[in-house]
Formats: structure tokens, sequence, C-alpha cells
């Protein structure tokens, strides 16, 4: 072979190719980039509010389980009005139960206990059980909204620390 002819393979192709080759990898991944910001990833989140119901679907003295296992919320209807609990445990976030015969929540994790109202008594829990906004929709249904928390503050009943979490219905 005539050394001063460059074969296929000289040295000079060969890091050409290694450039080229690195800016089609780079191109590609460039083109992934951009389309997956023109698609971006969808986050499927329950809506943050849900209608629960009519007022007078519930009784009075009532703590609703049926909107715990989709929304992680109690719907508690009292003499006062309604108030809808975060089945949330403010120890370190078990989801407690309604314990009827007991009249209160008990957790299983590490057996916080709350009154029907939210407040904690017993147990590692720090602080009541924080409520959500709830209030009437205009076809006449229990609105909840999650996103507008009532959060609970230690050593001070829930219905005190915030009278507008109690809808009066
Ligand atoms: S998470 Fe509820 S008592 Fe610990």
């Amino acid at each position: 072979m005539d050394p001063q002819k460059p074969g296929i393979w000289s040295r000079r192709d060969f890091f050409s190719r290694i450039g080229w080759a690195g800016f089609g990898v780079f191109s590609f991944l460039s083109l992934i980039g951009f389309l997956r910001s023109a698609f971006p990833r969808v986050l499927f989140q329950p809506p943050s509010t849900f209608k629960a119901g009519f007022p007078s679907d519930y009784t009075a003295g009532e703590v609703s389980d049926k909107f715990k296992q989709d929304y992680r919320v109690w719907i508690v209807r009292e003499d006062e009005g309604f108030y809808a609990l975060f089945a949330k445990c403010t120890h370190l976030g078990c989801t407690p139960n309604w314990l009827q015969a007991e009249d209160k929540f008990k957790c299983p994790c590490h057996g916080s206990g709350y009154y029907k109202s939210g407040l904690n008594f017993e147990g590692p829990a720090p602080r009541p059980l924080d409520r959500f906004q709830i209030t009437i929709a205009e076809d006449g249904q229990l609105l909840v909204d999650k996103s507008m928390t009532f959060k609970m503050q230690a050593g001070a009943e829930p219905d005190e620390q915030y009278p507008q979490s109690i809808l009066k219905a």
C-alpha cells in the first residue's frame, strides 16, 4: 500500500467518523429532549374538589367513611354543621380509623387517638387532625375543597381554631 495514500481507515478518517458519530448521538439526544419538552409527562392527580352528596344525606352525630377510600376525607355532621376531616394522622401520616363504638378516631400505627372534632387526646400525635374547606355547591350538594386546608395547631380545640371550617347547614 502506498504510504502517502490514505486508506479507508486512515487515522484522520477514524477520528472524523468518531466526531460525526458523537455529533449524531448529541443530535439524537437533543431531539429526544425537545420531544419530551413538547409532550410533558402529565401527572394524573385526583381533582382537589369533590361533591359529597346533599346535607340531608347525613344525620346529626354521624361520621361518614364514604369518601375516605377515594379522597381520604371523613365528613362529619354535628348539630352546628358539617366539617371535612383529613384522614391523615398528624404523627407520621398513617390513616386512622373511625371507631363508632368508642366515639373516636384511632391510628393503627402508634395508637394516636382523636375525638370526633379531630382533637388529639392520646398517643404520639402532636396536634389535631386537619380539616378541609366545605361549602355548598350551586346544585345544593356539599363541596369539599382539598386545596383549602385548615391546618391545626397543638393544644387547642379545632372548632375554636377555625370556626370557618364548619359549614352551617
Ligand atoms: S402515624 Fe398515627 S400514631 Fe403514628
